[in-house]
């Protein structure tokens, strides 16, 4: 009899989102990886995931919005057991999630021993069975539909919330890897700092991602979107204040993130040993993760490395949903594991 009645569930556990992918009703839920927490105690929880995000600008003085994911890899395992817990709990609608699907959850291949020992100890503490912690861009690569099983080198950029990676994998494993802690994120951080030192404003970091998300773009546009009417703080005066910004001021923010990002792959191109670039050179390049929806970001990377460049549908559910695939396919999920692409907890 099978130990599992049911098709695998992949997480995707982003230091931004948390992605639940669920390979029988082929579903996938969504939310931001953070948790309100007590500051006075840390594992006093008054909400985690969506609940917790509302609060953002509204926290009470005694709480505190964390995240158990800095940088892509777990701080605190029984926290991140909780989060994984809550979320598969929501994304399935029924309690113990794991008792009858397997999991299979991503990590970055950059994380340290101890990041992974820490992930190892949260998945069992949500009780999981033989779960799978999977290598985040072989789990992206599977999701998009990339054929990684060939014995041709792939290259996929993954842009996060916290970190892009770039990888080139063949034959279910990953050949070489760079993680570099500029994200989507660090495209917030630029909007802001550079709305305060045009226009004297201070806004907060959800104003700068819906603006990224709403007008941003990585290549200036040719002509600026009608004006948008921003509401911060002033610099000097600290007073409520207004502003407008156009979609070039927002272009011209991201210049040096998005231009971090293009150099790192240009470096990861030229690095490239030389039996693969034959093929990278034939193939091009794969987007994945949340940071690649950006406005004018494939039409930039194809101009600065002159190489074709692909995205899926769905650049943000890539790695929960190759997760998934790995937690129902017993035979993928071996050579995965033969790879040292993936290992079992
Ligand atoms: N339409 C969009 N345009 C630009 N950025 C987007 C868009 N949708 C999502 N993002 C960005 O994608 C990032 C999250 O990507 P995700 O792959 O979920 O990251 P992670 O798994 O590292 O948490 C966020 O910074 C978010 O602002
Ligand atoms: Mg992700």
């Amino acid at each position: 009899m099978a130990v599992f009645s049911n098709g695998g569930i992949g997480i995707d556990f982003g230091s931004g989102n948390t992605t639940v992918y669920l390979e029988d009703e082929e579903t996938v839920y969504r939310e931001p990886t953070c948790a309100l927490v007590s500051r006075e105690n840390a594992s006093e929880i008054f909400a985690l995931g969506k609940d917790a995000h509302r609060m953002i600008g509204r926290t009470m003085q005694d709480s505190a919005l964390i995240s158990p994911v800095s940088d892509g890899g777990v701080a605190d395992s029984d926290l991140a057991a909780m989060m994984i817990l809550s979320a598969a709990e929501k994304a399935t609608e029924r309690r113990k999630p794991f008792e009858k699907s397997r999991l299979a959850i991503t990590i970055p291949h950059g994380a340290t021993r101890v990041e992974r020992a820490a992930l190892a100890s949260a998945v069992q503490l949500t009780g999981a069975k033989k779960a799978l912690i999977m290598k985040s861009s072989v789990a992206a690569a599977i999701g998009a539909q990339l054929r990684i099983e060939r014995p041709r080198a792939h290259l996929i950029i993954s842009v996060g919330s916290c970190v892009t990676e770039i990888s080139i994998l063949s034959l279910f494993g990953v050949v070489a890897s760079r993680t570099m802690k500029t994200g989507s994120l660090a495209f917030d951080e630029a909007i802001v700092r550079y709305i305060r030192r045009e226009k004297g404003l201070v806004i907060g970091l959800n104003t700068a991602e819906e603006l990224k998300k709403d007008i941003g773009s990585a290549i200036a546009p040719d002509k600026p979107s009608d004006p948008v009417l921003l509401r911060g703080r002033h610099v000097r005066t600290g007073k409520p204040s207004t502003e407008s910004v156009t979609s070039l001021d927002i272009a011209r923010a991201l210049e040096e993130p998005i231009r971090a990002i293009t150099e790192a792959l240009s470096d990861a191109l030229y690095n490239v040993p030389p039996e693969l670039a034959g093929d990278i050179l034939e193939d091009g390049i794969h987007v994945t993760g949340g940071g690649a929806l950006l406005e004018g970001f494939i039409e930039k990377l194809k101009k600065e490395t002159q190489l074709d460049v692909f995205m899926s549908a769905h650049p943000q559910d890539d790695a929960a949903l190759g997760a998934g695939r790995a937690a129902s396919d017993d035979r993928l999920a071996r050579h995965l594991i033969n790879a040292g692409s993936a290992f079992e907890v």
